[in-house]
């Protein structure tokens, strides 16, 4: 089915025109088997566009676009039979009850038979789906109407899955179960998942790219992501005895250079943040704590900040960090 060692998804310079807008300008991807490959960016970043375009359902402006080795636009049906989607705007069979529109999917999908009972019989399981079965998809809840197009995606059980903001409009325990969900499909397909939740990133992806104005402008893993962050390996805590400027010209001893910076003040606990280290390094926490001991000074919620991705999300997709679209 795959070249052995081929990427499953791969996209090489594609880029869309939408008459003189440059929607998706020259980004390219790979994504191989036991990869969950998270798509951020800003609303109109040009995610869906992309995902179109690798499922085949646009046409490419520039590039070429192979899934399992097979180019999506010389040999559609090929590429598009390894291929789960979930688009952003489902497409409705309003009539149709859940049961038949996923036995309809199924038999589009070329299963026959058996074949279409069982996978469409392992597709409700799976989503959960077997209190609304028999109802129709124009009354079923968004959340519900959302895990009968994903029971659609996954089918025909296919070793590549391309979902558009698959979370989007689920309750808490829901987007749970189909974040653990896409966790363990993630293990053995080729995964791309567009998302505008960065805890989900965390969860759920071993890559993740961001995308802003049609431009790629970050590749890496989410570790690499959080640790752009210029929090990254600062230390929080809060300390009771000093006044904050005892505390600042105190701590400014120990950070290494860094400022450190009152967050908060109030009933005789003082907040404070102590950026990283210049060096680098896990040593501040402990200098830290060793000058409050040195100096009586009680304290708690001592911790040092692991970066945050919405810090680093809104950093690399700020207008001025980003070349504009040339037409
Ligand atoms: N069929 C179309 N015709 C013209 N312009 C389009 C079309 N589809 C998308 N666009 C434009 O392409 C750009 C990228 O849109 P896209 O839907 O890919 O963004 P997105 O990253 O998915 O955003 P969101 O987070 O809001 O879903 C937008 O400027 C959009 O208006
Ligand atoms: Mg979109």
């Amino acid at each position: 089915m795959e070249a052995y060692g081929e990427a499953m998804i791969e996209a090489q310079h594609i880029s869309k025109w939408f008459g003189p807008t440059l929607a998706v300008d020259d980004v390219s991807l790979k994504v191989e088997r036991g990869e969950v490959q998270g798509f951020l960016g800003p609303n109109g970043a040009g995610k869906s566009t992309t995902m179109r375009m690798i499922t085949g359902f646009l046409p490419l402006s520039a590039g070429s676009v192979t899934i399992g080795g097979h180019d999506i636009e010389e040999d559609p049906i090929a590429a598009k039979s390894l291929v789960g989607y979930l688009p952003e705007n489902a497409p409705a069979y309003p009539e149709m009850s859940v049961e038949g529109f996923l036995r309809f999917a199924a038999e589009i999908r070329g299963l026959r038979g058996r074949q279409v009972t069982e996978a469409v019989e392992r597709a409700i399981r799976t989503c959960f789906l077997e209190r609304v079965r028999y109802q129709s998809i124009d009354t079923l809840s968004k959340g519900y109407l959302h895990r009968s197009c994903f029971a659609q995606a996954i089918l025909h059980d296919p070793p590549v899955l391309v979902m558009d903001e698959p979370t989007d409009g689920l309750d808490p325990n829901q987007k749970h179960e189909v974040r653990e969900l896409i966790k363990e499909m993630g293990k053995t397909k080729a995964i791309i998942v567009s998302t505008h939740i960065l805890e989900e990133v965390e969860a759920i992806c071993t890559g993740v790219v961001i995308i802003d104005r049609g431009r790629l402008v970050f590749r890496g893993t989410p570790a690499e992501l959080k640790a752009r962050s210029a929090l990254a390996g600062a230390v929080s805590c809060r300390v009771f005895g000093p006044s904050a400027e005892e505390l600042m010209a105190s701590l400014r001893g120990v950070s290494g250079g860094g400022a450190p910076e009152v967050l908060a003040s109030s009933n005789g606990g003082v907040a404070v943040r102590v950026p990283p280290a210049a060096e680098g390094g896990d040593g501040l926490a402990r200098r830290v704590c060793r000058l409050f001991v040195e100096k009586g000074w009680e304290f708690d919620e001592l911790h040092t900040e692991g970066g945050r991705l919405d810090e680093v999300f809104r950093a690399v997709t700020l207008p001025d960090t980003v070349q504009e679209n040339g037409a």
